[in-house]
């Protein structure tokens, strides 16, 4: 069933976006893996998914470069028909965060987060829903911050609001082609993310667990799963919903 499955991964050079490569792999989908800067991570995913039996390519992607992504989808369309990749295609989107207090947030830094995370996201979607086949998948990547608080993430949370509400949008305006658009909510989980400090700061990590239903911070591997679980046939009649998947952080 998932044998002409190919799913495009973005920001697959380590962190949430490995793991889902990973996850999608182990199901049979072959993997289109993009990084930003760190060929070397994108490498090591790509190795990764082989030793475990799976197939990855890999491509460069910054996702604040909207122009180039018309020499990204001639790449993209070379590299799926010289290796016979078929039919299905599923994207995911990944962010950036930048948090600071109302006062130390830059205009810079709000066109930063809003370039990638929204503007990016959408003109990647734009570009990339004329090679979608029928039954495609698009997973956008939220963040557990659109449902409750946190001092210092004012703009990163209003960015993923508004990934969730193009999510719905889109997922309107794209179910007549059968195409279908979630959106993924992740509560802290232990990557590099806001310099690691889900994964590498005991306090914070102490104090998330305190606030979490599973008493704990997640591990990449978790939201990998859900990522790809989301993907799955199972879940094909799911459309506009938004999923958090954070051990039930913050309640
Ligand atoms: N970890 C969490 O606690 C958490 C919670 C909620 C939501 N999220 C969301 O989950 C997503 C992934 O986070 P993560 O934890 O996996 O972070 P991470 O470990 O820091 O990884 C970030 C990934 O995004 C890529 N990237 C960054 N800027 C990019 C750009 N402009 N264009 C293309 N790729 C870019 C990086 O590529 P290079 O390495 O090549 O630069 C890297 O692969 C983000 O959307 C984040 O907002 C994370």
């Amino acid at each position: 069933m998932t044998a002409n499955r190919i799913a495009l991964v973005t920001g697959a050079s380590r962190g949430l976006g490995r793991s889902a490569a990973l996850a999608l792999a182990a199901r049979g989908v072959r993997v289109v893996a993009t990084y930003r800067g760190d060929a070397t991570g994108a490498e090591e995913t790509a190795q990764q998914v082989q030793a475990a039996g799976g197939t990855a390519a890999l491509v460069r992607l910054d996702i604040s470069d909207v122009s180039s992504f018309g020499a990204f989808t001639s790449e993209l369309g070379d590299l799926l028909e010289g290796g016979g990749f078929a039919s299905r295609h599923r994207g995911q989107q990944r962010g950036v965060g930048v948090f600071g207090p109302l006062e130390a947030v830059t205009a810079d830094d709000f066109d930063a987060v809003f370039g990638t995370n929204v503007r990016g996201t959408f003109f990647l979607i734009q570009t990339l829903v004329p090679l979608l086949a029928q039954g495609a998948r698009i997973i956008n990547v939220s963040s557990s911050l659109t449902r409750h608080t946190s001092p210092a993430t004012s703009v990163y949370s209003a960015s993923k609001a508004a990934v969730e509400a193009l999510s719905r949008t889109l997922a309107a305006e794209l179910g007549p082609r059968d195409i279908r658009v979630n959106s993924i909510a992740p509560g802290p989980t232990a990557t590099d993310f806001n310099g690691g400090a889900m994964r590498d700061d005991a306090e914070m990590r102490q104090g998330l667990a305190g606030r979490t239903a599973l008493g704990r911070v997640g591990e990449p591997e978790e939201i990998g799963d859900a990522i790809a679980t989301l993907a799955s046939e199972g879940l094909r009649w799911m459309t506009a919903q938004r999923i958090e998947v954070s051990g039930g952080a913050l309640l």
